[in-house]
């Protein structure tokens, strides 16, 4: 597999803040990266650089092994480098193909002007849905219309289209119930057959466990694990996504909140006392 993409000992400081210190990551073609944390663990800023929107201020970052530092996110996409934000940018009135089309509009001459090639893009974007594997039958819907699981497959497979080779997807199913979570995982692992390297930010071990290769765990802007999917199952993935001893200390404060009811709670009834109820 080539390698499209690595980050060595990436460091990011906004003003005071240190938001990364020292992050590694590779990605080839034809893998699902996942990078998973907690808020405020340096998900967002993390693609930020690799998107081109932020520069890292430590460390390196080479695409096709060259060195680049990015001054804007045109940089990164004229590499191959789409991204898919949380909040999609797109128009909702305006039907799916033109935002498919947005910004890279097809047109022709005609009559000493230049018309836009509306049936040609209507047919494009059929076509590039139905390759995914995308069952959308009418796109002249505006895209408002659409669920959010639907947005983020037109978005994934118009990186595709494009010709990306890397996309990056922040918290793709952070807003979307069960089945929809599952439709858009889909449409990552067909990403991925495609032969595209796929980013994948979330704050969930399962939906990361359900489709990635590699897993990066971040916390407070720091690396707190990276495993290839060989080494690493999904209960010891849960464990350290939610900070194994963190947790344990949560579940000790919780059993002693005076609320009744909760096991070591005054007044629970603890298995002793219920046995020593008299029997009916
Ligand atoms: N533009 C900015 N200016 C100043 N501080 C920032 C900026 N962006 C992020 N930070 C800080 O950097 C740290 C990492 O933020 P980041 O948004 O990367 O986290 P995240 O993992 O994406 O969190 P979430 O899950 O909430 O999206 C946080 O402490 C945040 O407050
Ligand atoms: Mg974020």
């Amino acid at each position: 597999m080539t390698e499209l993409l690595s980050l060595r000992g990436v460091g990011k400081t906004y003003g005071t803040v240190r938001a990364l210190e020292d992050v590694s990551l590779t990605l080839r073609s034809g893998e699902i990266s996942c990078v998973l944390g907690d808020n405020g663990a340096g998900k967002s800023t993390l693609i930020k650089i690799i998107a081109g929107l932020h520069r890292h201020d430590e460390g390196t970052f080479t695409v096709g092994g060259e060195e680049v530092r990015f001054d804007s996110p045109r940089q990164a996409l004229d590499r191959g480098i789409a991204t898919v934000y949380q909040d999609l940018a797109v128009v909702p009135l305006m039907p799916v193909w033109r935002n498919f089309f947005l910004g890279s509009e097809q047109g022709y001459k005609r009559w000493g002007g230049l018309r836009i090639d509306a049936d040609g893009m209507r047919a494009t974007t059929r076509t590039a849905l139905a390759d995914m594997g995308i069952d959308l039958p009418d796109v002249d819907r505006p895209i408002g219309t659409l669920s959010g699981g639907q947005r983020q497959c037109v978005a994934i497979a118009r990186a595709v289209h494009f010709g990306a080779r890397v996309l990056i997807l922040d918290e793709p199913t952070a807003a979307l119930g069960v089945k929809q979570s599952g439709v858009v995982l889909k449409y990552v692992t067909a990403a991925r057959d495609a032969g595209l390297g796929v980013v994948l930010i979330t704050h969930n071990p399962h939906h990361a466990y359900l489709v990635g290769d590699h897993f990066t765990l971040l916390k407070r802007g720091r690396m707190a694990g990276s495993h290839p999917r060989a080494e690493i199952g999904l209960e010891q993935l849960t464990t350290e996504m939610a900070g194994g001893s963190d947790l344990a200390e949560l579940s000790h404060e919780l059993s002693r909140a005076d609320l009744p009811g909760l096991p070591g709670a005054p007044g629970a009834p603890t298995p002793d006392s219920a046995e020593e109820r008299p029997q009916p």
